[in-house]
């Protein structure tokens, strides 16, 4: 069983559904602790709800992109995780901190990269009129939200959809695809090669678990 920790910035929702997946029986993994950069971040009183140890390293106290980066990063030590999971985490991370847990890190997107990196993918995809959008998981690299991917789940953009609509849309498939990105990582299945990511071990039910969302 593999041991995370969390990053959370605000709401927590994708926290909340690899919380619930854990309960569940679902997911080979122990949530060591949350983190966030923000004490009022709502995600941690979730956690703390579901008896999860968190901390807060809040950005604002630091007096640069180093520091705070060195002092995120002995939080995270302190857990001794074997996975870093970024979910709504809204600090960019300089190249020492991604370095130093080089596959082992990993981010979920509300776009399908390598479509809309950055923020605002919802009213940028509207405003580009594109018929699909989604979500995807990857690997953190230093080169923002361009990391090999894991996971992709895909969604209709309806003509009367809005942001909100539309984020409500993807995020439902972020819940999905995050829990399951965990679970290949902490099965061993993940490996990257050449900037690709190589699911091992294909298993029947593959195809279905990523099949694009119709909904
Ligand atoms: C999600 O849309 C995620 O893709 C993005 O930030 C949002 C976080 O939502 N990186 P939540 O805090 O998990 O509810």
């Amino acid at each position: 069983m593999i041991s995370l920790v969390i990053l959370i910035s605000g709401r927590g929702s994708n926290l909340a559904a690899i919380v619930a997946e854990v309960e569940a029986g679902r997911l080979p993994a122990r949530i060591a602790g949350v983190l966030a950069n923000r004490p009022e971040a709502p995600g941690l009183r979730t956690a703390a709800a579901h008896g999860v140890p968190t901390d807060v390293v809040d950005h604002r106290q630091f007096a640069g992109r180093e520091e705070f980066d060195a002092a995120l990063a002995s939080a995270i030590d302190r857990f001794s995780p074997d996975l870093v999971v970024l979910a709504g985490f809204m600090r960019i991370l300089g190249n020492t901190f991604v370095r130093r847990y080089e596959n082992r890190l990993i981010n979920i997107h509300p776009s399908l990269l390598p479509a809309f990196p950055g923020l605002h993918t919802h009213r940028r995809a509207l405003a580009e009129g594109v018929r699909i959008h989604g979500c995807s998981v990857h690997f953190v690299t230093p080169d923002l939200d361009h990391g090999p991917l894991i996971v992709q789940a895909a969604v209709p953009v309806l003509d009367d959809d809005d942001e909100a609509t539309l984020a409500a849309r993807v995020l439902t498939q972020e819940h999905r695809i995050y829990p399951l990105a965990v679970r290949w990582f902490a099965e061993g299945r993940l490996k990257v090669c050449d900037g690709r990511v190589l699911l091992a071990a294909p298993q029947a039910g593959d195809a279905a678990l990523i099949a694009p969302a119709t909904g």
